[in-house]
């Protein structure tokens, strides 16, 4: 995730262009860069570090006189974060900038084709390619070189060009990742978010997936992905500038719930081939790594560990290897019995966990092979593992975290089903089938974000209860897990997660009328299990959340509330039931007066032991 800029006017760029990308500095703040027009042609300034350290180095060049420009702040995905690898990128003639948002997936066929042709990359992005691209296509018009590039472009962008010879002219496009244009009086500006152009106008006009947008200072031109005219409703903010930073949401974690769709579709789907099979040979992680293993260990702390624990399931059923699951903190002083046989995957957001980085080490340390499972770029955990897999959720501000852990549990499924490949556990068909579920997940994601209202519904009923319990067996129990944890860090309120037949053994002696039990049930193979669960709970006063997928009669000895999300392959349901649950502990959170993003006695990164 990245943010781009630009502004077409009368006044300065380059205060205005700073400007947009402070506000767009949530989205990525490795490095930062402006290329701006001049009388003398373009002028590109970049540097690592955040937009403070670009704007201190542009401040040491002088004034630059210029009314029209591009920016961009970078969260690196292809290329470590360096100034050669900031956008904007130019061609080798120099007549061209671009700054690019998203993944050029196949960027790596159009690199190669290009150095054929004579082309000198300078750096190691996926983005540079497109800039070759379009000066390539560029015969002075500049909506037909868009078209053209965009044909040749597979992945997700938005992009925004602008060449030497037409002044004040930008050229805009975005498949698959936002785009808004600002419309003001005599100037006009592109980004990637509204908060970016609220320094010059309210007034905007959303991008359409495909449409080609040219912005001059005296108007904006919209034509379709074949070049027709499009008309354009212009729509008014009614936000305030901090509101808008959080894209209207009044915190970021409830804006991060909802884009777990997009997090989970950037991670997972340059990694099915057209043949429906999963496919991490990018990052080195083919069959051999699984062939000849004899256990995997997954280690990793908090949410995390629970996004591995439900690819323990994954892994188990799919894949008939043993699973060993560790928190970090404990695997770390075990003694663990691992070694040059097994494979330990570590998964961390942040790639700094002390402890997660510790266990490791101490992996590696005994000879066995690594995957880490990661979404901060370059981070130790990444640069210290054998093999990486990035989840490609962006950055991630709330202190919970939950779009980040929906694209770990992903990438656990791609692992499980390359196992399942080495290990010839299932057929190539098999295979196949998950594959196209896994594929279709995020619209199944994106449909079960409708559960919002009724969990608000639910939280206000029982935001005050001070007790809470998840059951569920399976994969139900290990989104348990994670669910209580969520309710536990944001809503401060005590809960406890089960897997249902463990209840009799102790805990159903704490349930008390009126305590409430969120009851998932998502894995038709255990259905009237779990429902003899939850009756003997409901028997004894509890009131009974029922999350779940399946299609049967249900009466008021089993459940006081019921919310239905979609069917999916069981050990994919992790990835759906966790949204009721999100939403019910933002919202008991959000009722009880929390400090959402900043929960009390939490920090996003866990650096020390
Ligand atoms: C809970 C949460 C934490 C992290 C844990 C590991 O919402 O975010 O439990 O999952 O601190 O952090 P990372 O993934 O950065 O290693």
């Amino acid at each position: 995730m990245c943010g781009i800029v630009g502004f077409t006017g009368k006044q300065q760029a380059v205060p205005v262009l700073l400007q947009g990308l402070t506000t767009l500095e949530y989205r990525g703040y490795d490095s930062a860069g402006v290329t701006l027009q001049t009388n003398n042609g373009i002028q590109t300034i970049k540097s690592l570090g955040r937009i403070a350290v670009l704007e201190e180095k542009i401040g040491t060049m002088g004034e630059i006189d210029a009314v029209c420009g591009i920016g961009h702040t970078r969260w690196a995905t292809h290329g470590a974060p360096s100034d050669r690898n900031s956008h904007p990128h130019e061609s080798m003639d120099g007549r061209i900038a671009l700054v690019h948002n998203g993944i050029i997936e196949n960027y790596l066929e159009l690199r190669n084709q290009l150095i054929a042709e004579g082309v000198v990359f300078k750096s190691d992005t996926d983005s540079e390619v497109v800039a070759h691209l379009f000066a390539k296509h560029y015969k002075g018009d500049n909506v037909q070189a868009m078209m053209d590039t965009c044909r040749e472009l597979r992945g997700s962008y938005a992009l925004a060009v602008i060449t030497s010879d037409r002044l004040g002219e930008m050229i805009c496009t975005r498949h698959d990742n936002p785009l808004i244009v600002g419309v003001g009086e005599g100037e006009n500006m592109i980004a990637s978010d509204i908060p970016a152009i609220m320094s010059i106008t309210k007034n905007f006009m959303v991008v359409g997936d495909g449409e080609i947008v040219r912005v001059r200072p005296e108007g904006v031109e919209v034509f379709s992905a074949e070049g027709q005219p499009v008309e354009k409703e212009i729509q008014t903010v009614t936000w305030d500038i901090q509101g808008a930073q959080k894209g209207g949401y009044d915190h970021f974690m409830i804006k991060e719930i909802m884009e777990q769709p997009k997090a989970v579709k950037d991670t997972v789907s340059s990694r099915i081939t057209d043949e429906d099979m999963p496919y991490l040979m990018d990052e080195g992680v083919g069959e051999e790594v699984f062939k000849n293993i004899r256990n995997v260990h997954i280690v990793a702390c908090g949410s995390a560990y629970y996004a591995g624990m439900a690819g323990k399931v994954a892994f188990e059923r799919l894949a008939r290897i043993p699973v060993l699951g560790n928190v970090a903190s404990e695997f770390r002083y075990s003694d663990p019995i691992i070694d040059k046989d097994d494979l330990c995957i570590v998964i961390s957001q942040s790639g700094e966990t002390a402890d997660t980085l510790a266990a490791l080490r101490e992996a590696k340390a005994r000879g066995a092979k690594t995957v880490a499972i990661v979404n901060v770029l370059a981070s130790s955990a990444a640069r210290e593992a054998d093999h990486v897999i990035y989840t490609w959720a962006g950055p991630e501000i709330a202190v919970a975290t939950t779009k980040a852990y929906s694209a770990q549990l992903s990438v656990m499924y791609l692992l499980a089903l390359t196992a399942a490949k080495a290990r010839g556990t299932l057929s190539d068909e098999e295979i196949r089938t998950y594959c196209r579920a896994l594929r279709d997940l995020p619209a199944q994601i994106e449909q079960t974000l409708a559960t919002a209202e009724a969990m608000k519904d639910l939280a206000q009923l029982y935001h005050e209860r001070n007790d809470s319990f998840f059951i569920g067996r399976g994969i139900d129990y290990m989104t348990c897990q994670e669910a209580s944890l969520k309710l536990k860090e944001i809503a401060y309120v005590h809960s406890e997660a089960y897997a249902g037949g463990e209840l009799k053994h102790g805990p159903i002696s704490l349930i008390e009328d009126g305590t409430p039990v969120i009851a998932l049930d998502c894995d038709p193979a255990l259905h009237e299990k779990q429902i003899s669960n939850i009756k003997s709970v409901k028997a004894r006063g509890a009131k009974v959340i029922l999350i779940t997928n399946g299609d049967f009669e249900i009466d008021e000895t089993m459940c006081d509330h019921v919310v239905k999300i979609p069917a999916c392959p069981y050990f994919m349901a992790a990835s759906l039931a966790i949204l009721p649950v999100q939403f019910y502990a933002y919202y008991v959170g959000v009722f009880r007066g929390c400090d959402i993003d900043k929960p009390r006695n939490l920090a996003k990164s866990v650096t020390v032991e």
